[in-house]
């Protein structure tokens, strides 16, 4: 079936199976930087963003997103690209494999709650799983991108 949906500003048309997950129609037209983890709604890599909000693409129909706007990092290169460099500061930026979703995220934290505090920044990111890093070092760059340092 036909579907048709705004990616990134452009608009789309993608031929899908009635039960494709957004997560497979994404990486099966170029778009590789949604991740593929756990592919059960666990880990958060596969995130993207839906009408503005977060949502897991590996548990989200293709056809659910039929006249709406799905974004990737790809959307908000500048932002990931400032956020990149606090990793890098905080020497957390090991393999990478989570971090468009994590830059998703923060987007849209900052989008809902401009100047969270520690504690929210830790909860709004509670179900986007790193392997690598321990979570301090990723925590403290998000703060200190999020100018949250002292909170
Ligand atoms: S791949 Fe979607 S939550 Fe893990
Ligand atoms: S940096 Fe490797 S999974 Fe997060």
């Amino acid at each position: 079936m036909l579907v048709k949906f705004n990616l990134n500003g452009l608009e789309k048309e993608v031929n899908v199976k009635a039960n494709e997950y957004l997560l497979d129609t994404l990486r099966s037209i170029g778009v590789k930087s949604v991740k593929k983890g756990c592919n059960a709604s666990s880990c958060g890599v596969c995130t993207v963003l839906l009408d503005d909000k977060p949502v897991l693409s590996c548990s989200i129909l293709t056809v659910r997103v039929a006249g709406h706007k799905v974004e990737t990092v790809e959307s908000i290169q500048e932002e990931a690209a400032k956020l990149s460099e606090c990793f890098s500061k905080e020497g957390a930026d090991q393999c990478g494999y989570c971090n468009a979703a994590f830059a998703l995220m923060v987007h849209a934290l900052r989008k809902e709650n401009p100047n969270p505090s520690a504690e929210e920044i830790k909860e709004y990111l509670k179900g986007n799983l790193c392997r690598c890093t321990g979570y301090q070092s990723q925590q403290k760059a998000i703060r200190a991108y999020l100018g949250g340092e002292e909170k």
